[in-house]
């Protein structure tokens, strides 16, 4: 059980001071009835709550899918920077949401932003083996020997990458997938072979494709069903 100005504030923008003051204008609801005072208490997970007429949804956890374009950084702050979280909407803004995993101020593509840390773990972790799917482009032809290096496992300074899959698409383009995240990976697995990344974009995180409707810079909540196929690990 939990006061009512608290469980309003979980999940508006409302102050405190606002919401003591709408409590007093009579204009919040919870299942119907008009709530007398602010200390009133209820159970998050099991009510319907209006407030000046407007249903409020209670949601424990918010997960968004984003497709960040350049010039953003992935973190939730970075002075004289712009952060993925600079794109969300204001409604979410009293969420403490989060990027899960990073991409790099020049990478384009499918990124979560939420608020659920286990989640982000969950399709983080290498060892949940969830994959990473980048389209790329290089500066150099793709050869058949980068694809079978990436295959084998290519040694970085922090270590030996595990097993990557590299499809060629193009002369200088291809697809790579990764089951791991580490710092500027994929720029490093080329530049083992001389290449440099000229464009990196990506279009899948576990099953789940980059949604077509959503355009460069777009945000959108994320269905059942897309964050069910984002921890899917085949
Ligand atoms: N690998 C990189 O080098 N950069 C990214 O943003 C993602 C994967």
């Amino acid at each position: 059980m939990e006061r009512i100005d608290k469980i309003i504030s979980n999940h508006t923008h409302y102050t405190r001071k606002e919401i003591k003051k709408l409590i007093s204008q009579k204009a919040v609801f919870v299942n119907g009835k008009m709530v007398e005072r602010p200390e009133c208490k209820y159970d998050e997970t099991d009510i319907s709550l209006k407030i000046c007429g407007e249903e409020i949804e209670i949601k424990e956890h918010i997960y968004l899918l984003l497709n960040k374009p350049k010039g953003y950084v992935s973190a939730t702050e970075a002075p004289d920077q712009k952060t993925v979280l600079d794109l969300v909407p204001d409604k979410y803004k009293y969420r403490s949401l989060f990027p899960a995993g990073r991409l790099d101020k020049d990478t384009t593509g499918l990124m979560l932003i939420t608020d659920d840390g286990e989640f982000a773990h969950n399709i983080l972790s290498p060892r949940k083996h969830v994959k990473k799917e980048y389209e790329v482009t290089i500066d150099i032809p793709v050869t058949l020997t980068m694809a079978e290096e990436f295959k084998s496992g290519v040694q970085l300074n922090d270590g030996e990458c595990k097993t990557a899959d590299l499809e060629i698409t193009g002369e200088y383009t291809a697809k790579v997938t990764l089951t791991e995240g580490r710092y500027h990976q994929i720029k490093r697995m080329f530049g083992c072979f001389g290449a440099k990344v000229v464009e990196l974009n990506r279009i899948r995180m576990g099953n789940l494709y980059l949604p077509e409707e959503l355009g460069l810079g777009e945000i959108k909540e994320a269905t059942e069903s897309e964050l069910q196929k984002i921890q899917e690990r085949d």
